[in-house]
């Protein structure tokens, strides 16, 4: 794979895939603009070569409708005003108009193509739409980390019919990480995994026993794991028709000699809301009619214990229904030991962010990833077509 660093990009016209799908408020102001800021080094690389600087993004999932409320427009503001300088947005991401903008650009210009998901083939992979784009382009860079488990024109289809095309720093520092973490790991290796579904985690989870010296199961999940050892959760949520996977997964991970450490106690609820009436029990007394929104403090020690010697800590996923204060600290005492070990921390996926920023310890992990599904693919142990399309 290419680096942006091996390619002359003076004069050139350079068309990079970001992903610019940032969340924003009701008024369109961006609540967190961190994809933005961890594109800038290619953008500035790009800008410092003399290149023409094409972005193109994705925004929202508008089903290939042209929709204002998906558009780029409050990107391209916010990037001219951290970049200090004009960011045209072009009036569409193909077609005439277009078209002209980026033939009357000069080296140092920067357009923002409009939102390429106004166009169903964008997600269709089209080959027609990828090489209207790509005849805009003198050379295709990839920064986009956080789409590239995508298969869609502009992540596969674009850069096959661009003769020079290469990994931005951004891409290239996301693949890094987890080779570090993943394939390279200083021992042990401790995979902290929660959220609410064993069912969308189930490929990672089977992956990374092959490669991990432990795994840590909060968050929902771990209350369908639990359930499969014969434990009643009463009315915790749990994956009913996962029982038996859950149960192999456990013997498995016994037969590699692989560690699952599981909550020993949880804070339940009446119901699921921030003021429901709760309080903490050990994992045999849940009562009938409630719910497990956090793992409770002898959980967290737990946990703790396990994290203590490891080197490296992969994470995905909250440890309970943290977005509620009530049920947040098992999740804050998590953030605040991996910030704290000196273990190579990388975490990823929207929730465990969310979480990390919250705690106020993201200064502390190694590397929080800008990708949510692309970092449960390569978890998974698979490729990212957008990487592939980069070879
Ligand atoms: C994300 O936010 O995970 C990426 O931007 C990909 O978005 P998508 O799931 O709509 O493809």
């Amino acid at each position: 794979m290419n680096s942006i660093r091996d390619l002359n990009l003076t004069g050139k016209r350079v068309l990079v895939r970001v992903d610019f799908n940032v969340p924003m408020d009701e008024a369109k102001n961006i609540t967190d603009d961190i994809r933005i800021r961890r594109a800038l080094p290619t953008i500035q690389h790009i800008l410092e070569q003399d290149g023409k600087l094409i972005l193109c993004s994705h925004m929202g999932r508008p089903k290939g409708q042209r929709n204002e409320a998906f558009s780029l427009a409050p990107v391209a503001a916010h990037l001219a005003k951290i970049l200090k300088r004009d960011v045209k947005l072009a009036p569409d991401c193909i077609g005439a108009e277009t078209e002209a903008l980026v033939a009357a650009m000069s080296p140092g210009d920067v357009v923002m193509l409009e939102n390429l998901r106004f166009y169903i083939e964008e997600t269709d992979n089209d080959a027609a739409f990828a090489a209207k784009i790509a005849r805009m382009a003198d050379v295709y860079v990839n920064d986009a980390f956080a789409v590239s488990h995508r298969a869609h024109a502009s992540v596969v289809g674009v850069p096959a019919n661009v003769a020079e095309k290469a990994a931005g720093n951004l891409l290239q520092t996301e693949m890094d990480f987890f080779h570090k973490a993943m394939d390279v790991p200083v021992r042990p290796l401790v995979a902290l995994v929660g959220g609410a579904k064993v069912s969308s985690k189930l490929g990672a989870l089977e992956n990374m026993l092959d490669k991990v010296d432990s795994m840590i199961i909060g968050g929902a999940m771990a209350n369908t794991f639990l359930k499969s050892q014969g434990v009643d959760m009463g009315a915790s949520k749990t994956e009913d028709d996962l029982l038996d996977t859950a149960r192999e997964f456990m013997e498995k991970a016994e037969a590699k000699g692989v560690k699952i450490y599981l909550p020993v106690d949880f804070v339940v609820a009446e119901k699921f809301a921030p003021d429901a009436v709760h309080k903490n029990v050990t994992f045999r007394d849940v009562p009938a009619s409630w719910m497990a929104l956090d793992i409770g403090p002898a959980s967290t020690i737990f946990f703790q214990e396990a994290l203590m010697d490891a080197r490296t800590i992969v994470w995905n996923g909250p440890m309970g229904a943290f977005e509620m204060d009530a049920f947040a600290r098992g999740t804050m005492a998590i953030c605040q030991t991996v910030a704290s070990s000196h273990a190579l921390s990388i975490t990823g996926g929207g929730d465990s962010n969310a979480a990390v920023k919250k705690s106020g310890e993201s200064a502390n992990i190694s590397y929080m990833s800008t990708g949510g599904g692309a970092f449960l693919t390569l978890m998974e142990g698979k490729t990212l077509p957008g990487v592939e399309a980069l070879k």
